[in-house]
């Protein structure tokens, strides 16, 4: 199935990315550290939506408009009275133009929904005045994350059906984290 596929084939990448944002989240200290984080999110999510927006069909994944927004780290960002950063445009991005390839970066934003929830565990306990306010996008889908990935799963599975279409899905979903890895590299 495609997507045991996907999490057998990306767990490099993930550890990668996990293995660097982990890094990042332990030196946060203040409200401004904070901050510069969901940026460094805002910028790369943003940009990558911009071009999912473009590819996806969405008579095929049809709850996409429901699905978390990048707005969501817009709000979190001015709840902090940071600014709202442009987005990651042209090679900062991996190539979407079909929907498998957008399949495959979305398989990357929505599984992001369960680091989320750890994530928003450890921010809340570094930055307690929060007291859950400016936590929206990590907070993901709440109680609902596991039942919004499984939907995501099964409408995914349902739609790459030959080796050839899982190739394509799992090889864009590999390029999403690769330029997520250097797109966070450049922050560091
Ligand atoms: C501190 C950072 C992160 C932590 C601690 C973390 C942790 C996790 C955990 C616990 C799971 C569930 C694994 C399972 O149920 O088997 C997961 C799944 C996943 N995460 Fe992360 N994650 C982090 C960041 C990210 C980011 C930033 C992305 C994307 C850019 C991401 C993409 C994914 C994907 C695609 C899955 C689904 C794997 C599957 O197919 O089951 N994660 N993550």
């Amino acid at each position: 199935m495609l997507s045991e596929k996907l999490k057998e084939e990306t767990k490099t990448y993930h550890h990668q990315t996990e293995v660097a944002l982990i890094g990042r989240i332990k030196a946060i200290s203040d409200k401004e550290d904070y901050a510069s984080l969901l940026k460094m999110f805002y910028g790369y999510f943003g940009g990558l939506e911009k071009h999912i927006d473009n590819a996806i069909d969405t008579s095929l994944m049809d709850d996409y408009h429901q699905r978390r927004k990048t707005s969501a780290i817009a709000e979190d960002l001015e709840a902090l009275n940071a600014d709202v950063p442009a987005v990651a445009e042209g090679g900062d991005l991996p190539e979407i133009t079909s929907h498998l390839q957008a399949l495959g970066a979305l398989y990357v934003i929505e599984g992001s929904t369960l680091g989320g929830k750890i994530i928003s565990k450890m921010i809340a306990q570094k930055l307690d005045p929060l007291h859950g306010e400016a936590l929206s996008f990590f907070n993901s889908y709440g109680d609902d994350t596991m039942k919004m990935w499984n939907s995501f799963k099964e409408k995914m599975n349902n739609q790459a059906q030959t080796e050839a279409e899982k190739a394509t899905v799992t090889e864009s979903a590999n390029n999403t984290f690769r330029h997520f890895a250097d797109w966070i590299a450049r922050y560091n």
